[in-house]
């Protein structure tokens, strides 16, 4: 068998129709195959690839920490520089009182333990989440994701759910004094990149806090420049009380972590003690080399020139089958009449070296989530395929 038969016979499949293109080597925002075939990465992992493929200050951070120690404890009881490191330098651009950082494995983990935590604290159980939402797998994350196809399948999941709708005003009424928290995208990545109005997240925000529930925003997609700001909610004028990272937090390594005030996060260490714990949560790799993104999404100018970049996609993906292009920084859904059309695109332009997938809950639109390091001539390549495969 060749490597695309064991692939499909031996790794667990997700889908009936994978895109099983043999990547052999990532660099910058180009992908190579097998057959030594390139293309321009437009999904760049979903949002991960944030400072481009292979950053060398990532490969050389990763390098110089395999060099120290792999894993040695589990998360919390060891002192481990890029842990600690790494946690300095995000709080240090986040506002009070976001000061402590819980290290996960993935972005979905993050989300279990913002549940849990907003649980303990509050002493509540009820949970409220969004339609159109997404927010992982495991079986926690998938209580909240706001669609009950994926959903009703694996039910029982986690009692006291609420979904209402996102960026509507009478849905807030919804929240009271027996909320735990609100777990709301910044943007809401998976309905086809579409943020809220400034008023409705700060209206939000007023009523979280008029009855002592957390405020909990997702940023594992808009988080680290995407939106054209370091973090989304900057853009809103509001500070959660939890913030949920992941993707682009490791920079190409698995790394989630969600962030809140001491005060908050101490509850995990008494009553039970050990509240929340992982064993490769936070390993040194993954906080190194994310470490080395962070720095250098924010020293090489990479968000400065997100709006500029996501301006000029949009000037050049111009054509009478678009029917819209929503965007927030550089991400953007381009609307076409129906997911077959979109899926026909999507087809055409891996065929001709671009790559692209659809929303989770916009299948009829194709999706533009890049290294931020993208260039202008590859905006410009990546663009005039697109329009060819229209
Ligand atoms: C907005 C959002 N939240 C949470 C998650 C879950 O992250 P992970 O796949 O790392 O568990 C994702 C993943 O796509 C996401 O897009």
């Amino acid at each position: 068998m060749n490597l695309r038969q064991l692939f499909l016979q031996h790794v667990a499949q997700t889908s009936t129709a994978p895109l099983a293109l043999e990547i052999v080597k990532a660099e910058g925002c180009t992908l190579y195959d097998a057959s030594g075939r390139e293309y321009i990465d437009l999904i760049g992992g979903i949002s991960v690839a944030n400072v481009g493929h292979r950053h060398p200050a990532v490969l050389e951070a990763v390098r110089a920490q395999l060099d120290a120690y792999l894993h040695v404890m589990v998360y919390g009881e060891f002192v481990q520089s890029p842990q600690v490191r790494y946690a300095e330098a995000l709080v240090q651009t986040l506002p009070a009182p976001l000061r402590s950082v819980y290290f996960t494995n993935s972005g979905a983990e993050a989300v279990e333990g913002a549940m849990k935590l907003a649980k303990r604290v509050t002493g509540r159980t009820g949970i409220i989440a969004f339609q159109n939402s997404y927010h992982g797998s495991t079986q926690g994350a998938l209580s909240i994701i706001g669609s009950e196809y994926w959903r009703n399948a694996y039910r029982p999941l986690l009692p006291g759910v609420q979904h209402l709708v996102y960026n509507d005003f009478a849905s807030i009424d919804r929240i009271t004094t027996d909320t735990a928290c609100v777990v709301a995208e910044t943007v809401q990545a998976e309905a086809g990149v579409l943020p809220p109005s400034r008023e409705w997240l700060q209206a939000l925000r007023a009523r979280c806090t008029q009855t002592g529930t957390l405020l909990v925003l997702d940023e594992i997609q808009a988080g680290f420049g995407r939106t054209g700001r370091l973090w989304g909610f900057e853009h809103f004028d509001v500070v959660p009380d939890v913030l949920l990272l992941g993707k682009a937090l490791g920079g190409g390594m698995p790394l989630g972590a969600f962030v809140a005030s001491k005060e908050l996060m101490d509850h995990f260490t008494d009553g039970p003690v050990l509240g929340h714990i992982t064993t490769f949560g936070g390993h040194p790799v993954c906080c190194a080399a994310g470490l080395a993104a962070f720095s250098a999404l924010q020293s090489e100018g990479m968000i400065t020139d997100v709006a500029r970049k996501a301006e000029l996609f949009r000037t050049l993906l111009v054509h009478p089958a678009i029917r819209s292009v929503a965007h927030f920084g550089l991400w953007m859904a381009v609307r076409f009449e129906s997911f077959d059309v979109c899926k026909a695109v999507i087809d055409r332009c891996i065929a001709r070296g671009v790559l692209s997938d659809w929303f989770l809950f916009a299948s009829d639109c194709l999706r533009i989530s890049p290294p931020l390091t993208i260039s202008e001539a590859e905006i410009e390549a990546a663009a005039t395929i697109i329009l060819e495969s229209i």
